[in-house]
């Protein structure tokens, strides 16, 4: 696996392979098996198979979580090569922010609910890296999963808004045996918190009203963000020793 950390270098390899199909995974690193699922479509299904790990500071709003969140470069590069991924792109916030960040994308509407409604300017960040590395990039298919489902539905949204030609492929949530929705923030949960964890996803689709589940969260230790239905599917957040943890399912 070749790795990359200039924009130019990456548009000269993706001008090398015109013709051929192009498969893209974006991640902030910290790699785990929900990471490793769409890495190993990516693989099966395009000629070149392109991943970056990019931990980009612009959709954080809390510094804390952005200097806590887990990351090892090593081995995300051990985990990729394992994948059999050709380019890992990883630039710094230089590369990607020529701009200093004066120009962003927002959109207003559906980004202001569930994760945008208490994380002001995330979907901003979000949406805004994306296009860049997907203008960088090229793909004829990018992978995203299901875990940030809002995520994935805001994408969508801008690229048939701004006419984007690429393909965005979404991919199911991997979960942990217990059903806890695998997350590179897990790895901040102490002994304690893995045990508990698993009840987010439990008692989000076991039965009772939103009311009764909110309920059944804090009496379980979360502290509910928000638990809603929204385009026929269940969405909640919750933190769980100050680490916030996201799941959804369909109605
Ligand atoms: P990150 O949280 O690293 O996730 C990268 C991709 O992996 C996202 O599409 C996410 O939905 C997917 N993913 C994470 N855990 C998953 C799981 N348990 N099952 C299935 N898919 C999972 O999401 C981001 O990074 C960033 O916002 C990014 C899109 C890279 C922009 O910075």
């Amino acid at each position: 696996m070749k790795i990359i950390r200039t924009a130019q270098e990456l548009k000269k390899i993706r001008a090398e392979n015109e013709g051929k199909t192009v498969g893209f995974v974006p991640t902030m690193g910290g790699l785990h098996a929900g990471h490793r699922s769409l890495m190993e479509r990516n693989r099966a299904e395009n000629d070149i198979a392109i991943a970056s790990v990019y931990l980009n500071p612009t959709q954080f709003n809390d510094k804390k979580d952005l200097e806590t969140y887990p990351a090892n470069f090593d081995d995300d590069v051990k985990l990729l090569e394992s994948v059999g991924i050709d380019y890992l792109f990883a630039p710094t916030y230089d590369v990607m922010y020529p701009d200093g960040y004066t120009y962003k994308l927002t959109e207003t509407d559906f980004s202001h609910v569930l994760c945008g409604a208490t994380r002001p300017g995330h979907f901003d960040g979000v949406l805004t890296v994306v296009m860049k590395l997907l203008n960088i990039v090229r793909p004829t298919r990018a992978y995203f999963g299901e875990k940030d489902f809002q995520q994935l539905q805001l994408l969508k949204g801008m690229v048939s808004a701004f006419f984007m030609d690429v393909e965005i492929v979404p991919c199911p949530i991997v979960r942990e045996e217990n059903g806890l929705a695998i997350s590179s923030r897990n790895r901040k949960l102490s002994a304690d918190g893995i045990r508990i964890a698993p009840r987010l996803h439990e008692i989000l689709a076991g039965s009772g009203t939103i009311e009764e589940k909110k309920k059944s969260l804090s009496e379980a230790g979360f502290t509910v963000d928000y638990l809603e239905e929204r385009r026929g599917r269940l969405f909640v957040a919750a933190f769980l020793e100050g680490v916030r943890l996201i799941d959804n399912i369909p109605l």
